[in-house]
């Protein structure tokens, strides 16, 4: 099997991951933040979990909880707006400043169901951090608070990212090219 052709190395990946976690701390690491009001990280599985954990290891400053969301690929069939959320968070966002983690911000569905749903339960502030935004494909308006790259409208995998379930184990974000997958060396 032919490994994906490297679009961001592993070097980048953990460079532009350590900013976002400095610039997060940032903001949220307050002198007059309670110890008692962490920052409710919630990653949507299961393309977010490398992302997350790699970002959530580089915040020392900041009092977290980390949770997450499962939201149905619309890309089964389904229409594109209707997405549904297959396993919910088990933290109440009530009053809680919360982070959303996203792997890659595409048509941009996914992510306005789960941000107006957080917001409509309470939640004090909701900002969305995602590690890929692939804007020329958007349909319906996010904003991404803390942005890891910016990528043109390509298949990706790797770090977290899937083709049918394969290559999320890769550690840097590659082009999924069909043909390079059936391919063996
Ligand atoms: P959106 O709702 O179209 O913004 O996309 C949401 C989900 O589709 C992302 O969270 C990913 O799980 C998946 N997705 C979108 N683009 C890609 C890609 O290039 N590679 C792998 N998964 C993707
Ligand atoms: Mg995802």
């Amino acid at each position: 099997m032919k490994r994906p052709k490297v679009l961001i190395s592993n070097d980048d990946l953990r460079r532009r991951v350590g900013e976002l976690a400095d610039e997060i701390q940032d903001d949220y690491a307050t002198p007059d933040r309670a110890a008692d009001d962490p920052l409710v990280c919630i990653g949507v599985l299961t393309g977010s979990v490398f992302f997350l954990v790699d970002l959530l290891a580089r915040i020392d400053r900041l009092p977290t909880r980390i949770d997450f969301f499962q939201t149905s690929s619309y890309r089964g069939g389904t229409s594109p707006g209707e997405v549904r959320i297959l396993k919910d968070v088990g933290t109440s966002v009530r009053g809680r400043d919360v982070l959303l983690v996203e792997d890659v911000v595409d048509t941009g569905y996914t992510l306005r169901t789960v941000l107006d749903l957080l917001r409509f339960r309470g939640a004090r502030s909701v900002r969305l951090c995602a590690l890929l935004d692939k804007s020329s494909a958007r349909q319906v308006e996010v904003p991404i608070a803390y942005k890891g790259f910016e990528i043109e409208d390509h298949f990706v995998v790797g770090y977290g990212l899937d083709y049918n379930g394969l290559y999320r184990n890769l550690n840097y974000i590659g082009v999924y090219d069909g043909e390079a997958a059936e391919d063996e060396e």
